[in-house]
């Protein structure tokens, strides 16, 4: 798991006074049973700053019996985004019969068709995944597509430590004379992150919530908080659609963001109600 410094995290309740106007109407800090789809019509065009969610993967067709409108999903998330704001869409494929779905390909072309920018395909990589295949390599990443509705209005780089600090030699430009000349520079204690996130997954990887695991397909809680930090700002509004076991939703609570957190099952929205209660002051 990489190290990441934010100076924007804090650990207290969100400002409730940066919501004016349109954002009043939203159910903020809490959760809704529905399909998604049909539960952002009720929320005003142009209201959320910052999704981050993954879908049911390939269960497209017959997710616990319900149909998934992905095509519906992509367009109304385009309609409730403010300008500016990101969608983070964490997604996979399966293989099946030696094939690769591809469903992630398609997913992001279909968001780029609605209006989307394609901002950035950034790599979620586990740390500790078991081997699969004996024909192939061991399949560790996921897709982190970056869509955003125009330019990002926000980014708060996170950065990483470097490895080697302090006062050095380093190669100056080339001269006329085609030298390559060095100079004493000091080497920066910090650089920005790769667009490869590593993370452990598992109980104390993903999360230490023994509850999250009783959603059967939770990312880790790290992955969560890394983008709500460099994605929004404290006081914003982050909603995820598909929200499982609440990731999310924990995660922009702990970091002084406003959540809304949505699924089509109730089972699992009590899971996540459950889970944000143990972490609440
Ligand atoms: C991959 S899981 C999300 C897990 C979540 N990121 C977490 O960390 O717990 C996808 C979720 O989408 C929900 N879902 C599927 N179709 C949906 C829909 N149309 N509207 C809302 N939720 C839906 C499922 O119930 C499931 O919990």
């Amino acid at each position: 798991m990489h190290q990441t410094t934010n100076k924007n995290k804090v650990v207290s309740q969100p400002k409730q006074e940066k919501l004016i106007g349109q954002e009043e109407k939203l159910p903020i800090n809490d959760f809704v049973v529905g399909n998604a789809v049909e539960v952002m019509k009720s929320f005003p065009e142009g209201s959320i700053d910052l999704v981050v969610t993954s879908p049911p993967y390939d269960e497209l067709r017959d997710y616990k019996g319900y149909h998934f409108d992905f095509e519906g999903m992509a367009k109304s998330l385009y309609a409730v985004m403010k300008k500016g704001g990101v969608v983070i869409w964490v997604v996979g494929d399966k293989i099946k019969n030696g094939n690769k779905s591809l469903t992630s390909f398609k997913q992001a072309l279909l968001f780029q068709q609605v209006g989307f920018n394609v901002h950035d395909v950034m790599i979620y990589k586990k740390k500790n995944t078991p081997f699969m295949r004996s024909n192939a390599y061991t399949n560790c990443y996921e897709f982190m597509f970056v869509f955003t509705k125009s330019s990002p209005k926000t980014f708060n780089p996170l950065k990483t430590k470097t490895v080697r600090q302090g006062i050095e030699p380093l190669p100056h430009n080339k001269g006329a004379d085609g030298v390559n000349k060095k100079i004493k520079k000091e080497l920066k204690p910090e650089k920005t992150l790769t667009n490869i996130w590593e993370y452990a997954v598992g109980l104390h990887g993903s999360t230490s919530d023994r509850i999250a695991f009783e959603h059967p397909a939770i990312f880790p809680e790290k992955l969560a908080e890394d983008h709500i930090l460099s994605w929004s700002e404290e006081g914003d509004v982050v909603f995820d659609p598909m929200c499982g076991s609440g990731t999310t939703c924990k995660m922009a609570m702990l970091n002084n963001r406003n959540y809304i957190g949505c699924d089509i099952s109730e089972e699992y929205v009590e899971i996540a109600k459950k889970r944000l209660h143990e972490h609440k002051d």
